[in-house]
């Protein structure tokens, strides 16, 4: 189909990046895919469709993602960086929050968001939307001590958001950060309030109503706007 858009899913192989594959497959999206380990991505390597094609990236991994670049053959409307690790609820006092474990998720959540819109930005289309996937976990004004470097690294996702907007005015490419909800996912557990379906749905509609005027701002995954 002629007018079929493009976009470009980081961390699809399970949880909300995978749902959000699904339903852009049903809203008949040319869909790319990426994973970082084979053995955990069957479910994505399971679905059958012309218009889904997967690739290995690690969002960490410059030449991974440069890689990614280099394959593909159709500029992208929209770039979802969905990808996202956790290192616990916890706080800074807990053993959760080692050194090591600090690191990999300021490294995976705000530099993988970095990396991949760096990277990937010669594959825009002109007028293309980019996604970070952030959390309300990360707004400034807040009581909660748990989860602290998580928080932070979403507060950073949110910073980026907005200067990546500033320098990408000029080309007409919008750029937003979106909260996806309470998911029941690895990551958001089995007493979240949103099924991954009903998370991914709402988004996916979300990116559709996106324009120019709401580059750099924050949602909700139902599209209403969020303070930061
Ligand atoms: N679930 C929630 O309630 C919730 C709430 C707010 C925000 N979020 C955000 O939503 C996004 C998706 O979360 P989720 O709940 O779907 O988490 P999830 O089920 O834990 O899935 C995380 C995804 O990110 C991928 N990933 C992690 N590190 C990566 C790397 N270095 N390179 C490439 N891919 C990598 C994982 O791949 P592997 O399988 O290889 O590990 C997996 O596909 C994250 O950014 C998260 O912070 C989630």
């Amino acid at each position: 189909m002629l007018n079929k858009k493009t976009i470009l899913i980081t961390g699809a192989n399970r949880g909300i990046g995978l749902q959000l594959v699904k339903e852009s497959l049903n809203k008949n999206f040319s869909v790319l895919g990426t994973f970082r380990n084979k053995l955990k991505s069957k479910e994505l390597y399971d679905i059958k469709s012309n218009s889904l094609n997967i690739f290995e990236m690690d969002v960490i991994n410059e030449a991974s993602i440069l890689n990614v670049s280099n394959n593909l053959t159709k500029p992208l409307d929209y770039l979802i960086c969905n990808a996202g690790i956790n290192n616990g609820f916890g706080n800074l006092f807990d053993s959760d929050h080692s050194h090591t474990s600090m690191l990999n998720v300021l490294n995976v959540n705000v530099l993988g968001c970095v990396l991949t819109i760096k990277y990937l930005k010669k594959n825009l289309n002109s007028n293309a939307k980019i996604v970070l996937i952030s959390s309300t976990l990360g707004i400034q004004q807040h009581i909660g001590s748990n989860a602290t470097i998580y928080r932070a690294s979403k507060a950073a996702v949110n910073n980026i958001m907005v200067s990546v907007s500033e320098e990408l005015k000029s080309e007409n490419i919008t750029v937003v950060s979106f909260h996806p909800g309470w998911v029941r996912t690895d990551m958001g557990g089995a007493n979240a309030t949103l099924s991954a379906k009903e998370s991914a749905n709402e988004l996916i509609k979300s990116f559709e109503n996106l324009s120019f005027k709401d580059t750099g701002k924050f949602f909700n995954y139902d599209g209403t706007m969020i303070k930061f």
